[in-house]
C-alpha cells in the first residue's frame, strides 16, 4: 500500500505534488468502522415520497427553465430528468433490485459498516396509516440480515431530506410538512415503528442527515422540495426548530426502546461541514462574512444540540428547546470541500459563496467543480472533537469523479483518510470512516451525472456495476486497517 500512497500525485502550484507516503503506518484501532453510505431516494424506488412527487413536477412543468441554475452545476441535471429511462427514474441506482449483490460487494472490500436510510414514505406511504406497511418492514429486515450475515454493521439514517408526500398536504391552518401542527405526532409514529421493528437489529442511528442542507435548499434556495418556499426565512426558522424537536424525540424513543430490550444504541445526527474562507483574505467584509457563514452553517445547529438552545447567528434568535441539551452519543461529520465567501458592500447581507478562489488556479476540482481540500477535513474533525468532546463518526466523505480510471477519487480517498488519521492521533475520538458512495446514484438537483461511486453504474444496462480503481484501493486500505508506511 505504501506504493499506492506514493504513486498518487497531487497537482500543486506548478510542480506536481505527492501525497507523502506516511513515515509510519497510519493504522486505525481494532473495531474501527469502515463503511459506505447510500440513501433511499438516491439509490432505490420510494414511490410515495415528496421527492418523487417533486421529480414528477419537474418533468411535467419543466420546472427548471434553461438558465435557472438552482444549485445544479453539472451539464446534465434535474432539468433533464426526462432523458433517463423510466426504470432509472423509478429505481435510481437500483439498490432495491440488487441489494444482496451490493452488500456482497461491500463485504468484498472488507467493510464492516454500511449506512442506509429507512424511508418514512416506504413505511407510511398513505396518510392516516396507523401501522407501517409490512412489506416495507420485511424489505429492511432482509437488508439488515444480508448485512449481518456478512459481519456488516448497519448505520441507519431516519431523515435523509425525504418524507412522505402526504406529509406536505396542508393541515387545517394551511401548514405543510414540518410546519404542520401535528408534525411531531406524525414523526413520532414513524420513529416508534422503526424502533419497535429494528431494535436490536440496528445499533447505530443517525436521526437527521445534513439539516442545514435541507433547510437551505428547501426553504431558502428552493431547489429541494418544498421548492416553492424559496426565500421563506420565517418558515425556515420554524422548520429549524421542528428538526431539533424531531431529533430529541427520536433520540428518546430509540433509547427507551433499546433499554426496554436490554440493549444499547448510539444515536446522533450528521452535519455537512464545509470550510468557508474569505475570497479575498485582505478584505474585512469577506472575512467577516466568512465567519458568519461558517458559524451559521457549520456550528449553530450542532451547538444547539450540545447546549439545548437554538441560537441562530444570522437572526439573533435564542430560545431553549425542551430536552435537547446533550442528546447526542456521537457527532456525525459529512465532509467534502471548501468554499469562498465574497461580500459586496452594496448588499452586505447577501454574500456570494462559491467554489472558485482567485489565487488557487490549479487547485484540484472534481466533476462538480468542488475543490479537494483534505486539510479542511483535519481542521473540521479537530474542531468538532474539541468543541463537543464526544465520539465522532465520519458518516460521509467522497467526491464526484466519473473517469474510468478515477485518479482524482483515489487521491482524494488517501489524502482524506490520512487527515482523519492525523485528527485521531491528535486526540479526536473518531469511530468510523464511511465513504459516499458505494455506487453512482441520484445526486438530487444534479440527477445522474455526478458520479460519486466506488462502483460505476451502467444505467442503460440494468444497473450493472463496474468497480472503479478506487474500489480496490479502498479495499486495500480497509484490509490494512489504515495506510501503511
Ligand atoms: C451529502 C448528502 O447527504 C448526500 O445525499 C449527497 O449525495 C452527498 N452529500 C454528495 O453531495
Amino acid at each position: 500500500l505504501g506504493g499506492i500512497a506514493l504513486s498518487l500525485a497531487l497537482p500543486g502550484r506548478g510542480e506536481p505534488r505527492q501525497t507523502p507516503a506516511p513515515v509510519q503506518a497510519m493504522n486505525f484501532p481494532k473495531g474501527f468502522l469502515w463503511g459506505v453510505a447510500i440513501a433511499g431516494q438516491q439509490t432505490e424506488s420510494v414511490p410515495a415520497s415528496d421527492w418523487t412527487a417533486f421529480e414528477a413536477e419537474v418533468l411535467r412543468d419543466h420546472r427548471f427553465a434553461a438558465g435557472d441554475k438552482l444549485g445544479a452545476t453539472s451539464p446534465g441535471n434535474l432539468r433533464d430528468f426526462g432523458r433517463w429511462p423510466e426504470q432509472v427514474r423509478t429505481h435510481k441506482a437500483g439498490f432495491d433490485l440488487r441489494y444482496d449483490q451490493d452488500i456482497e460487494a461491500a463485504a468484498g472490500l472488507g467493510l464492516n459498516a454500511f449506512r442506509v436510510s429507512i424511508e418514512w414514505a416506504r413505511l407510511f406511504p398513505r396518510a392516516g396509516m396507523t401501522q407501517p406497511d409490512p412489506e416495507a418492514i420485511a424489505y429492511y429486515h432482509q437488508i439488515f440480515a444480508a448485512m449481518k450475515s456478512r459481519g456488516i454493521e448497519p448505520v441507519v439514517t431516519l431523515f435523509h431530506y425525504v418524507s412522505p408526500a402526504w406529509f406536505f398536504e396542508a393541515d387545517a391552518k394551511g401548514k405543510r410538512g414540518w410546519e404542520r401542527a401535528d408534525a411531531m405526532t406524525l414523526w413520532h409514529a414513524y420513529v416508534e415503528a422503526v424502533a419497535q421493528n429494528f431494535i436490536p437489529e440496528v445499533h447505530i442511528w443517525c436521526t437527521l442527515n445534513e439539516p442545514m442542507v435541507y433547510l437551505y435548499d428547501g426553504y431558502v434556495l428552493g431547489s429541494y422540495p418544498p421548492g416553492e418556499k424559496r426565500g421563506d426565512f420565517a418558515a425556515a426558522q420554524d422548520v429549524y426548530a421542528a428538526l431539533l424537536q424531531a431529533h430529541v424525540d427520536a433520540y428518546r424513543v430509540l433509547h427507551r426502546v433499546a433499554s426496554s430490550r436490554g440493549t444499547s444504541v448510539s444515536v446522533g445526527l450528521t452535519q455537512n461541514l464545509e470550510v468557508f474562507e474569505p475570497y479575498d483574505r485582505y478584505s474585512p467584509l469577506d472575512r467577516a462574512l466568512a465567519w458568519v457563514v461558517d458559524k451559521s452553517w457549520n456550528w449553530d445547529f450542532l451547538d444547539a444540540v450540545a447546549s439545548g438552545r437554538m441560537r441562530i447567528t444570522t437572526t439573533g434568535i435564542d430560545r431553549p428547546i425542551e430536552g435537547l441539551a446533550g442528546t447526542e452519543d456521537y457527532v456525525g461529520v459529512n465532509y467534502y470541500s471548501r468554499n469562498y465567501v465574497r461580500g459586496d458592500w452594496r448588499h452586505p447581507f447577501a454574500p456570494d459563496v462559491g467554489n472558485v478562489a482567485p489565487d488557487l488556479p490549479d487547485e484540484e476540482r472534481n466533476d462538480l467543480g468542488w475543490p479537494s481540500y483534505p486539510h479542511g477535513f483535519y481542521a473540521m474533525l479537530t474542531k468538532v472533537g474539541k468543541r463537543y468532546a464526544k465520539p465522532v463518526m465520519i458518516l460521509e466523505n467522497g467526491t464526484a469523479d466519473g473517469a474510468v480510471d478515477d485518479k482524482e477519487r483515489q487521491r482524494y480517498l488517501v489524502a482524506h483518510i490520512r487527515e482523519a488519521w492525523l485528527a485521531r492521533r491528535d486526540g479526536v475520538d473518531i469511530r468510523s470512516y464511511v465513504h459516499w458512495s458505494l455506487m453512482d446514484n441520484f445526486e438530487w438537483n444534479e440527477a445522474f451525472d455526478a458520479k460519486f461511486g466506488l462502483f460505476a453504474v451502467d444505467y442503460e444496462h440494468d444497473f450493472r456495476r463496474t468497480p472503479r480503481p478506487s474500489a480496490a484501493l479502498y479495499g486495500e486500505i480497509v484490509h490494512a486497517n489504515g495506510l501503511s508506511a
